[in-house]
């Protein structure tokens, strides 16, 4: 299966996930499974944070096709305030990120099994590897 089949496969699992839903758990896991990370966000309004996030991740999903201008302004961005001099995220940060939010999947999409959850991970990680690379 090519990289946008898979992006159109997690797109459908995020919408079946009840995407807010999806977010606003997945920060419930995100803060209890590491205390450098819930340090990052002391003090962040959330609720806000998490509609943020959830448009950051649909544009990740559109971010595999490298021509779309808007995915790839959107995690630009993300990468420029996420880096060292910035918000200083470590990159070893991003793993503990992508297992949360593939633990939140399989707890939220009813049809979450391995090769979906698989294919999540190949889909996020070009975002990711983005974000992470600019630190
Ligand atoms: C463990 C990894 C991460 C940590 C600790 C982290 C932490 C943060 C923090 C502290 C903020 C600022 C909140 C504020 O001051 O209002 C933020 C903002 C944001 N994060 Fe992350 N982040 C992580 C990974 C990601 C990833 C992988 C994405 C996208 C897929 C993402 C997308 C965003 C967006 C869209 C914002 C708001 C806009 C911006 O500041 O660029 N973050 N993040």
């Amino acid at each position: 299966m090519t990289i946008h089949q898979k992006a159109k496969r997690v797109h459908q699992s995020y919408i079946r996930s009840g995407s807010q839903k999806l977010v606003s758990e997945f920060y419930v896991r995100l803060m209890a499974a590491s205390a450098e990370i819930r340090k990052k966000f002391e003090g962040v309004d959330m609720a806000e944070q998490a509609s943020l996030l959830s448009h950051a991740i649909v544009m990740s999903f559109l971010f595999i096709d490298k021509n779309q201008q808007v995915a790839k302004k959107c995690l630009d961005g993300v990468r420029a305030t996420h880096a060292q001099h910035n918000l200083n995220i470590s990159p070893e940060l991003y793993d503990i990120w992508l297992e949360c939010l593939l633990e939140t999947v399989a707890q939220c999409d009813p049809h979450a099994n391995d090769e979906l959850l698989s294919d999540w991970h190949d889909v996020m990680s070009v975002a990711i590897n983005h974000i992470r690379e600019g630190y």
